[in-house]
C-alpha cells in the first residue's frame, strides 16, 4: 500500500463494521489487475496450518467466463456484474511446496537450518499420509481464513464482496478445468457496490459463548 493510500485507509473498526455482503455491483467498474494483485498479496498474510498456505485462486474477470459461471452459480447476478469472481481453492497436496516455503523462511533468517530441515522432514512425512477427511478439513479451515482476509482487504480498499457457497462445485471444477488436487472452497464476488448490502443481525455473545464449561 502506498503512503497516500495508507493515510486514507479506513480504521479496522470501519472495515469490520462496514463489511456487508453486497449483491448489486456497478457492471462498468473494473478493478485493475495491478490492484487485484495487491489485494491478493495482502490476503496472503493469513495464517495456515504449518504455514503451508494451501490456498490457490482462480480470478475470473473476463465477461464471457463470468457468463459461463452464472448458471453454475445459481444465476446469482453478482457473478456477472461484479468486477471479478475469485474462486478460492484448497490444494490437497500443498506439502509439495514445503521445501520452497521453509527454504525461503531460512533464507529470510526466520529460523536456523536445522529447524528448517526438521519442518520439511516432518511435513513431507505426515501430510501425504493424512486421512482424506483430515486433509480436506485443513484446506477448508485455511481457505476460510484467507477468504475472510481477502474480503476485509477489499473493504479497506473501498470495494465490496459477497462470499458464495451457492454454486455447483462439480460443474464448476469441470467447466473451469480444476484438477482433483484442488477443492473449491468458495467463490467471492468483488467489485464496486451499486447499492449497499442490507444490514444483518448477529446472535449475541451470551447466545454463542460459554466460559470454561461448554453447556450449550
Ligand atoms: C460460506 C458462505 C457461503 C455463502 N453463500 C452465499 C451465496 O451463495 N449467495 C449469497 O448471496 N450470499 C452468500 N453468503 C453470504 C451470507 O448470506 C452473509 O454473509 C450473511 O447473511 C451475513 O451477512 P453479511 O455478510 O452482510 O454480514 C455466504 C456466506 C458464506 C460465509
Amino acid at each position: 500500500m502506498s503512503t497516500a493510500q495508507a493515510l486514507q485507509s479506513p480504521s479496522y473498526n470501519e472495515v469490520v463494521q462496514g463489511r456487508r455482503s453486497v449483491r448489486n455491483y456497478d457492471p462498468t467498474f473494473k478493478i485493475s489487475k495491478e490492484e487485484m494483485t495487491e489485494l491478493l498479496q495482502e490476503a496472503l498474510r493469513a495464517p495456515s496450518s504449518s504455514n503451508l498456505q494451501p490456498w490457490r485462486f482462480l480470478v475470473i474477470d473476463s465477461q464471457p467466463l463470468k457468463e459461463k459461471l452464472l448458471p453454475i452459480a445459481n444465476n446469482q447476478q453478482q457473478v456477472v456484474d461484479a468486477s471479478a469472481v475469485i474462486a478460492v481453492l484448497g490444494d490437497l497436496e500443498s506439502y509439495k511446496l514445503a521445501e520452497t516455503i521453509y527454504n525461503r523462511a531460512y533464507e529470510a533468517g526466520n529460523m536456523p537450518e536445522a529447524t528448517k530441515n526438521d519442518f520439511i522432514a516432518r511435513i513431507t512425512k505426515i501430510y501425504p499420509s493424512l486421512p482424506a477427511d483430515v486433509a480436506r478439513r485443513i484446506v477448508y479451515t485455511d481457505g476460510g481464513l484467507i477468504s475472510m482476509q481477502l474480503m476485509l482487504s477489499a473493504k479497506a480498499r473501498g470495494y465490496d464482496t459477497v462470499p458464495m457457497g451457492g454454486y455447483d462445485s462439480a460443474k464448476f471444477t469441470e467447466a473451469f478445468g480444476i484438477g482433483e488436487r484442488y477443492v473449491p472452497i468458495m467463490l467471492i464476488a468483488v467489485g464496486k457496490a451499486a447499492t449497499e448490502g442490507h444490514p444483518s443481525v448477529r446472535l449475541t455473545v451470551d447466545e454463542v459463548v460459554r466460559w470454561n464449561e461448554f453447556t450449550l
